[in-house]
């Protein structure tokens, strides 16, 4: 007979999202569940209903079986992002369909005698039918949302039993997880079962606000069909009891439409003193709900750590517990370099704590509900969550944001959702999914919601954009993606904004990217009615992949990352390395984070973005410091003072932080007498955490705002004729080029950089190759020689345009003076940099600074690099972005040297604080790799110092940089000096 899970053909059916599926709900683990993870036999059919063989190898759940190396199977992982990756219309999908049968014995225990018994099924995409021995059981879709079925009757206790989990890779449900990642197949999260006595505990729903409030509401039901009389349920806060709600009980005695099917309680209390729950202190209670049979005995319980605190909108608010919070948030999603898509309960830890030590408090689950712990984490960590249901049609939005056939899907993925993580106080926001046009589907959904849960805001960014006086749609929040910031404040500043403007996605993080992200906060914090975004995205999704056979490395390859960097034979894989015909690329690889979790340069940024102490000068005496959270003051955190003298080094002394509440300030007096020579002068208040946290050591830095508290000197404008050293001559070669015993390759003019991801998917670059930047002829007008002086007149022509360069040489004091001017004409009116670039011999390879620091930082990324002396060796002056490009910049150079170990080696000076960038590579060598691994190192330091450099922009997806931080045409003027260690 056919198999009838089969015969429903459920892949091609929307109308089915799920058979035997268990309601979803809130109960949580139960005690005495039995982990069902490891190797389970598996094959690799080509469709679902091929017929499955006799042969089998073996997978390992949780996993996806494409980053797994399996015998036989050649499904390899593949991105896209918008387009679907097969051509048929939704709700088709192709007959060529790996569809995975994993299988395996269980035993069943003998103590599950008599009890309800239930599978529990984490996560499986796209589709998956249950059997066991060999009976049909259910199906469940959603990708990102377990599954239960009730397997009582169908295992024997104390017998053995096969399970069998068919997973059908595409299906009509894809159309509707179309979102930007990698398309996998497997079972992603965790497998068990577990029994429960027959009367049980169905949902438990806990509402406590911030003064205290709680409200418990349980479901109850028994599987055998009618409630026994005289059950009941209890339950204890933090060891105290709670108080039964008996006027309810007493309604539902005297409601004939009350049945004795469905039994429901309240349970109720108020906490005097209530702690409450916010992301800066989130104080967690224990609640622990049992059900009782009516001798007392327990019959179900259900354990939940809890929050006491409100959301609510107020006006253009959106206010947690009164406090008008900024949502400082990031999108991420389930990621793991090794596995794909599986995450343990430790990688999630890890990813919550590197983010609460950059400063963030927020997580938008982008762009589907995350692994359960993800919320259990966030609510003892602290941070706000928007939790967003697994709906994106990107593909075909339109048609299917009203699709009939798609209403059930959408109901349910939103609903389901909402049942599992309503207790979470993390949890502020409810999204309804991402990319999917605005239709009928989307009101269904927000409607059950709304019932469901009216004590949270919910969100759609296709529903309300900029709403511009909307009120009536699915969206309490306007949430738009990448919208231009002057937009954002025109809109506050309209007076027909109605709701929050929170951006659901900005600043896109792909590669050396996020360029006025500081600005962005400026106008946030001044702007009422701007609360904040959600960066994109936390993580490059970068596959690690062995280079030799193209497969992933898997989970084997745990330590073969280090720093970001793959190990020798590995490298990040993006879109296309493994084979795919249609794919898009290193779009995938756009986080704040490496694959391996290193934290890019903007984290930095963002962190002192973030910061919860600001410091400004006050008058000439002294300092105001200002405590920039919500919630708490500053006693959890300790800090030291820092003086960076230009000419003096650094000094530091210990720092008592005033006792500020939220918003106040308080003046402090200058903690050290400056001294009077030392020039530059500029003072860093480095604050720490004081104590262990559960997300940093005691000692972690969490941010060091900065003062200038002295500007350099004006250089005195001395004649160049008076610094010249008589008797001395620079030498210069027959092209005007400086002969120097440290440089293998001459100062030149450069007006290129490798273009960043955000240079070449913004179209930037595409001029710059037009105007011929990247390949300059050069061509010397004229040498001049007067004293020891030598002046230089080229000219550099592209396809269309010349610059006329001229290099002055004078001998000075141990060394040259270079003073240089480019004249750029009219057409070039936005080029990468105007600047010096020349190489030096091999061996010098450490660069010590003064100026901001240590990490990259650029003209529109430099918030978070305090001015100071830096040292770090050139080969970690590189950040290894997956796509090489232009990386490694450091902004606000005062002067720097490079040196041998022996001490030997180059010093520069510059006129004024610039960009400078010391790498092995050649912007044309970043330019020809595709991965970093393709880059060859070169053995000396490639040098640039730029008169100007332009921003970095977001242009990859977004808005690009400012035009203040572009480079304008017309005559740079810059002059340096060169001097031997
Ligand atoms: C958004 C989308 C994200 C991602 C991002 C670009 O449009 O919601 O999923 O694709 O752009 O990286
Ligand atoms: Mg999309």
């Amino acid at each position: 007979m056919a198999d009838p899970l089969l015969a429903l053909r459920p892949w091609e059916a929307p109308e089915v999202t799920s058979w035997g599926r268990l309601p979803m709900n809130a109960v949580g683990r139960r005690s005495g569940a039995l982990c069902l993870d490891g190797d389970w036999r598996f094959q690799l059919l080509p469709a679902p209903d091929a017929p499955v063989g006799a042969a089998w190898s073996s997978a390992y759940v949780p996993g996806v079986w494409t980053m797994q190396t399996i015998q036989d199977t050649d499904d390899r992982p593949q991105y896209t992002n918008v387009r679907m990756p097969f051509a048929e219309f939704p709700p088709q999908s192709p007959a060529a369909n790996p569809t995975g049968v994993y299988e395996r014995e269980v035993d069943v225990p003998h103590d599950w005698a008599g009890r309800r018994i239930v599978l529990h099924v984490g996560a499986a995409e796209s589709v998956l039918l249950v059997h066991v021995d060999g009976r049909p059981v259910g199906i469940s879709k959603d990708s990102h949302l377990a599954a239960e079925f009730d397997l009582t009757g169908v295992v024997r206790p104390g017998e053995r039993s096969v399970v069998r989990l068919t997973v059908v890779k595409w299906s009509d449900a894809s159309h509707i997880e179309d979102q930007d990642q990698w398309w996998h197949g497997g079972v992603t999260r965790s497998v068990l079962w577990y029994a429960t006595d027959p009367l049980h505990l169905a949902d438990v729903t806990v509402r406590a606000g911030r003064h205290g409030d709680l409200r418990v509401d349980c479901r109850v039901r028994d599987s055998g069909g009618a409630l026994p009389e005289g059950w009941y349920v209890s339950g204890e806060l933090d060891g105290q009891p709670l108080t039964r709600d008996t006027e309810l009980d007493r309604i539902n005695a005297e409601d004939e439409r009350v049945s004795g099917f469905l039994g429901e309680a309240r349970l109720l209390t108020t906490v005097a003193d209530v702690r409450t729950w916010n992301a800066e202190t989130p104080e967690l209670y224990d609640l622990t709900v049992r059900l009782h049979r009516a001798d007392g005995t327990v019959a179900d319980t259900s354990y939940h750590r809890i929050g006491f605190r409100d959301v609510e909108i107020v006006g253009r608010d959106l206010l947690v517990n009164g406090e008008r919070v900024y949502i400082r948030g990031v999108n991420r999603h389930d990621f793991h370099p090794l596995t794909g898509r599986t995450v343990s309960y430790d990688d999630m830890r890890a990813d919550l704590s590197l983010l609460k030590r950059f400063g963030f408090n927020a997580v938008r689950t982008a762009h589907y509900p995350n692994d359960p712990a993800l919320y259990d984490l966030a609510d003892e960590l602290g941070l706000y969550v928007v939790d967003e249901a697994d709906i994106e049609s990107h593909d075909h939005a339109h048609e299917i944001a009203d699709d009939p056939r798609y209403l059930g899907a959408f109901v349910d993925r939103v609903s389901r959702m909402v049942l599992r993580d309503k207790n979470h106080p993390s949890v502020i926001i409810w999204s309804l999914g991402n990319e999917s046009d605005y239709g009928a589907n989307h009101d269904a959904a927000a409607g059950w919601v709304r019932r469901h849960d009216p004590t949270r805001p919910l969100q759609y960014e296709g529903a309300a954009k900029l709403d511009w006086g909307a009120t009536d749609d699915a969206s309490d929040i306007a949430c738009p993606m990448y919208a231009p910031l002057e937009d954002c404040v025109a809109h506050a500043l309209s007076g027909e904004q109605t709701k929050p403007l929170i951006q659901c996605e900005y600043s896109h993080a792909m590669g050396n990217s996020n360029g006025t992200l500081a600005d962005h906060w400026a106008a946030i914090e001044a702007t009422p009615g701007l609360q904040g975004g959600f960066i994109w995205e936390f993580w490059d999704h970068g596959i690690l992949q062995r280079v030799n056979d193209g497969r992933p490395a898997g989970r084997g390859g745990a330590r073969l990352y280090e720093s970001g960097v793959a190990a020798p034979g590995h490298r990040w894989a993006y879109g296309g390395d493994f084979g795919e015909p249609i794919h898009d690329g290193a779009f995938i690889a756009d986080g704040v984070v490496f694959p391996d979790r290193t934290p890019k340069p903007v984290m930095y940024e963002h962190r002192e973005i973030a910061a919860p102490v600001r410091l400004e000068p006050f008058r000439h005496e002294g300092l105001v410091v200002s405590n920039h959270q919500h919630f708490r003051g500053l006693e959890w955190l300790a800090a030291e003072w820092e003086l960076s003298l230009a000419d003096g080094g650094t000094l530091r002394a210990p720092a008592e932080l005033p006792d500020l509440r939220p918003g106040e300030t308080a003046a402090v007096p200058l903690p050290f007498a400056l001294p009077r020579d030392g020039g530059e002068a500029w003072l860093t208040l480095r604050v720490t955490t004081a104590d262990d946290q559960p997300w940093a050591p005691r000692g972690t830095e969490v941010c060091a705002p900065q003062v200038r508290l002295r500007a350099a000197p004006v250089p005195a404008d001395v004649p160049v004729a008076e610094v010249t050293v008589p008797g001395r001559r620079v030498e210069v070669d027959a092209d005007g080029l400086l002969v120097h015993p440290l440089l293998t390759a001459a100062p030149t003019l450069s007006l290129w950089r490798a273009p960043t991801d955000n240079d070449a998917l913004g179209g930037i670059a595409l001029r710059w190759r037009a105007w011929g930047l990247d390949a300059l002829v050069r061509e010397v007008v004229s040498v001049r020689r007067e004293e020891g002086r030598v002046s230089v007149l080229a000219e550099y022509a592209g396809s269309v345009g010349v610059v006329r360069h001229r290099q002055v040489f004078t001998p000075v004091e141990g060394g040259i003076r270079v003073d240089e001017e480019a004249e750029l004409p009219d057409e070039f009116d936005d080029v990468a940099r105007v600047g010096t670039v020349f190489e030096t011999v091999a061996g010098l390879d450490l660069l010590e600074w003064f100026g901001q620091g240590p990490w990259e930082s650029y003209p529109d990324r430099s918030a978070g690099a305090p001015v100071g002396h830096h040292s770090v060796p050139v080969d970690s002056l590189f950040t290894p972005y997956l796509r090489p490009q232009e990386s490694g910049g450091r902004h606000g150079v005062r002067r720097f040297t490079l040196s041998a170990p022996d001490g030997t080696g180059l010093a520069v000076a510059l006129d004024e604080p610039r960009q400078v960038s010391v790498t092995r590579y050649r912007a044309e060598d970043l330019t020809a790799a595709a991965h970093h691994d393709e880059l060859v190192p070169r053995p000396g330091c490639v040098v640039h110092i730029d008169a100007a450099h332009r921003g970095l922009g977001t242009a990859s997806c977004g808005p690009d940089t400012f035009p203040s931080y572009l480079v304008a045409p017309g005559v740079h003027r810059w002059s340096w000096t060169l001097r031997t260690l």
